[in-house]
């Protein structure tokens, strides 16, 4: 029997050292993406998708990721004060938005061990990981089109998106074989960050997951991996294998649009795209921008 998902889990403990300085005092998952935190746009995504119970993972400068989430009564008055009601909205809109609760990591010890933190509060249900750096576009659908394949298979879902294979050794890499639906794949192997000379395809896995609770047991006895760090992917590699019980691993092909803002070429691309599509900011925005782009041609 599979079990309806109601339980999101959002790591965001990493160091974020390719975005030093600015995580030094601040976690990346709070780097405004045009006018609101990444994460913010991750728990959005997660309960578009039905899914209000969330928990993060946090490490060093959590406060800053649980403040807002949390109320800020003097803003709130304020604005109230001036009848400021659209501002006031703004304010609310990550108040009242689900149901937060937050687990520390402790040490960084890797996105393997950081999911494990979640046992407590997941319990024996499946449930879905959501990488905090990781955007995508709400105007395609990824999360959702996972979650009813992993009702339908009972097994774990992962994302794919085909990169470049100039790029794949930035990502977990799949081996993969056909299924009868045209996006989606089995999973026959996985491998961190391959060279392109090695990696089983360009099939990159990014950062949404659908699990079942077995992956804790894994994850429990699983060895630092690749840069010392307990890496979900290796628990996947089990579940994958043909072990009893685990109900494989299938991987749903994303060809939306995605932003990953860990990384800062990137995070300057979605900043870029998110407000050239925006109806408040794109109207003067792209002009200018083509204008600026169109005088790299006399420098
Ligand atoms: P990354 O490898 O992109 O994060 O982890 P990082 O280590 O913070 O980044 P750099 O390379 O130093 O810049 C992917 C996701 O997993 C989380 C991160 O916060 C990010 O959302 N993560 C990673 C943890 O929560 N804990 C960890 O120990 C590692």
């Amino acid at each position: 029997m599979t079990q309806r998902i109601t339980k999101a889990v959002i790591p965001a403990a990493g160091l974020g050292t390719r975005f030093l300085p600015a995580t030094k005092a601040m976690p990346k998952e709070m780097l405004p993406v045009v006018d609101k935190p990444a994460i913010q746009y991750v728990v959005e995504e997660a309960v578009r998708a039905g899914l209000t119970d969330v928990l993060m993972i946090t490490g060093r400068n959590k406060n800053a990721l649980e403040n807002h989430f949390d109320r800020v009564t003097e803003l709130e008055y304020t604005l109230e004060a001036k009848g400021d009601t659209a501002k006031l909205q703004k304010v609310n809109e990550s108040t009242d938005l689900a149901d937060m609760h937050y687990v520390r990591q402790g040490d960084p010890r890797g996105l393997g061990h950081a999911v494990l933190r979640a046992r407590m509060h997941v319990n024996e249900q499946p449930f879905a990981v959501l990488l905090g750096d990781d955007i995508i576009d709400e105007r395609d659908v990824l999360l959702t089109r996972m979650l009813e394949e992993q009702e339908k298979r009972d097994a774990s879902i992962v994302a794919l998106l085909e990169v470049d294979p100039e790029s794949i050794h930035l990502y977990g890499a799949a081996a993969v074989e056909p299924t009868e639906e045209a996006d989606v794949v089995r999973i026959t192997g996985l491998v961190e960050k391959p060279a392109k000379e090695v990696a089983p395809s360009n099939y990159a896995v990014i950062g949404r997951y659908v699990l079942k609770p077995l992956v804790f047991d894994i994850l429990e006895h699983t060895h630092p991996g690749k840069g010392g760090e307990i890496q979900l992917t290796d628990a996947l590699m089990e579940m994958a294998g043909d072990v009893e019980g685990t109900g494989g691993v299938y991987g749903v092909v994303f060809r939306g649009r995605r932003y990953d803002t860990g990384d800062k070429l990137d995070y300057i691309k979605a900043v870029v795209q998110l407000a050239a599509d925006r109806d408040d900011l794109g109207p003067e925005f792209k002009p200018w921008l083509a204008e600026y782009v169109a005088g790299f041609d006399r420098i």
